[in-house]
C-alpha cells in the first residue's frame, strides 16, 4: 500500500483546508447554536468542485479519485462536520449512485446539477421502523403502469429540506421481500411530497435532518434506478462507499479535536509548566495521535481499495467502525485536556465531541459494521 500522496492530492488537501478555515470556521458556533444550514458554504463548495468530486467531468464532476475525496472530507470535517455531511451524502450516496447505476437521461437531468453543486441531493432509506433493519421498508411504490404511486414516511434524512433531488427506497412487491424494493428519483415540488419537521439534534446541528412524507406521489417510471427490484442492492452498494466518506468525516473530527488539544496543551501552563510537559496530558496526546494515525491508515486503505476496483465492503466497514470509535474517544479526551474551557462553546471541542457521536450511528451503526465485518471474515 502506498499512501504517498501525489502532487494533485496534496493540492486538494490544502485547498480543502484553506476553504474550511476561511469559509467554514467563521460562524460555525452560531450555525450550531441556531441549527442553521451552511447554505453559502455548500454553494461555494459546489463552485470549487467539492460536491461531485469523483464524478466524470462530462457530468460536471471533478473526475478525482476516492482518496482525494477522503482528504477533502477529512480537512472540512476538522472544522465543520455539518458542512462535510452534506458533502458526503451528495458525493458518495447520491452522485455515485446515479453515475454508477443511472440511465444516460437520469445522468443528464439529475447528476449534472448535483455534481456541479447547483442542486443538493438526499438519500432516503431510513424509516420510523426501518433503521438498521433496512429490508423492512414500509414505504410503498405501487406499480401503476407508466408511473409509481409513492406512499410512506422517511426519517432522519440528511439534507432533508435543503435538497431538491431525493433517492427514495420503497417496496413495490412485498411478496418478493427485499427483491421487491425499488430506488426512485423524487424531485422536490412533486405533488404529495412534503418535508416534515426538523430534528433538534445533539450534534451536526447545522445539518438539516428531516422526516419526509409521501402521499400518492406520482413518480414517472423513467425515474427508477436500475431494473425492477434492484432498490435494496442499490442501497447496500451505495452505502458501502458512503461508509468510506463517513469514516473520513470521523477521522477529520478526531484530527480536528486533537490539533486543538495539542495547541492548548502547548500553551496552557499549570503547576509551573505547559500542561504538555505533564505526563498525564502528554500520554493522552500520545494515545490520540497514535489512534488517529491507525484510523487514517484504515480510511485511506478503504479509499485505495475503491480506486483500485477491489472490494471495499469490508475495508469500508472497518474504516468506519474504527474511525468513529477514535473520533468519540479523541473528542472526549480533547474536552478533558481543555478542562473547564473544553466545556464551553468558544473552544470548539465540545461541538466536535457532540458531532463525533453521529459517526457511530448513521450510514450503519457500529453494530452494523460489526455484522458486515464478521460475516466477511466468517466467509473468508
Ligand atoms: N453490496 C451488494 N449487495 C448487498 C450488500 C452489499 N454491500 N449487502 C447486502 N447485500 C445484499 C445481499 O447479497 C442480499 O441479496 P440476495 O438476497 O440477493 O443474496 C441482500 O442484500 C440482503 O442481504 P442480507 O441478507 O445480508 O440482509 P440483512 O437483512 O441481514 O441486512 C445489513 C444486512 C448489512 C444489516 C443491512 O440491512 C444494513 O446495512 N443495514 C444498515 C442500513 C444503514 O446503513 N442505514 C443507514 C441509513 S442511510 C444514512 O444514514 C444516510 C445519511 O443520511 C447520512
Amino acid at each position: 500500500m502506498d499512501f504517498k500522496l501525489t502532487e494533485e492530492q496534496r493540492m486538494i488537501k490544502q485547498a480543502a483546508k484553506d476553504f474550511a478555515v476561511s469559509e467554514c470556521l467563521p460562524g460555525v458556533i452560531e450555525r450550531d447554536n441556531e441549527q442553521r444550514f451552511p447554505t453559502e458554504q455548500i454553494q461555494k463548495m459546489g463552485e470549487l468542485g467539492f460536491m461531485g468530486m469523483m464524478v466524470d467531468p462530462k457530468y460536471n464532476g471533478s473526475g478525482l479519485d476516492t482518496l482525494s475525496y477522503v482528504l477533502a472530507m477529512e480537512e472540512i470535517s476538522k472544522i465543520d462536520a455539518s458542512c462535510s455531511v452534506a458533502m458526503s451524502v451528495n458525493n458518495s450516496l447520491v452522485c455515485w449512485g446515479l453515475e454508477t447505476y443511472g440511465t444516460e437521461e437520469q445522468k443528464e437531468k439529475y447528476l449534472k446539477p448535483l455534481a456541479s453543486g447547483e442542486k443538493l441531493g438526499a438519500f432516503c432509506l431510513s424509516e420510523p421502523e426501518a433503521g438498521s433493519d433496512a429490508t423492512s421498508q414500509r414505504t410503498t411504490a405501487e406499480d401503476k403502469g407508466d408511473y409509481y404511486l409513492l406512499n410512506g414516511t422517511k426519517n432522519w434524512i440528511t439534507n432533508g429540506n435543503s435538497a431538491s433531488i431525493y433517492l427514495v427506497i420503497a417496496q413495490t412487491n412485498p411478496e418478493k421481500g427485499h427483491h421487491g424494493i425499488n430506488a426512485l428519483i423524487v424531485e422536490k415540488g412533486m405533488e404529495g411530497f412534503e418535508v416534515g419537521p426538523k430534528e433538534d439534534k445533539l450534534g451536526i446541528r447545522g445539518s438539516d435532518t428531516h422526516s419526509l412524507m409521501f402521499t400518492d406521489v406520482k413518480v414517472p417510471k423513467e425515474n427508477r434506478i436500475g431494473e425492477d427490484g434492484f432498490g435494496f442492492k442499490f442501497a447496500m452498494k451505495t452505502l458501502s462507499g458512503g461508509r468510506i466518506g463517513i469514516a473520513a468525516q470521523a477521522l477529520g473530527i478526531a484530527a480536528g479535536a486533537y490539533e486543538l488539544a495539542l495547541k492548548y496543551a502547548q500553551e496552557r501552563k499549570a503547576f509551573g509548566k505547559e500542561i504538555m510537559r505533564h505526563q498525564a496530558i502528554a500520554f493522552k496526546l500520545a494515545d490520540m495521535h497514535t489512534n488517529i494515525e491507525a484510523a487514517r491508515m484504515l480510511v485511506y486503505k478503504a479509499a485505495l481499495d475503491k480506486d483500485n476496483h477491489e472490494s471495499y465492503d469490508l475495508s469500508g466497514a472497518m474504516a468506519k467502525l474504527k474511525a468513529s470509535q477514535v473520533a468519540m474517544e479523541t473528542t472526549i479526551e480533547a474536552v478533558q485536556i481543555h478542562g473547564g474551557y473544553g466545556y464551553v462553546k468558544e473552544y470548539h471541542v465540545e461541538r466536535l465531541m457532540r458531532d463525533a457521536k453521529i459517526t457511530q450511528i448513521y450510514e450503519g451503526t457500529s453494530e452494523i459494521q460489526k455484522i458486515v465485518i464478521s460475516r466477511a471474515i466468517a466467509d473468508s
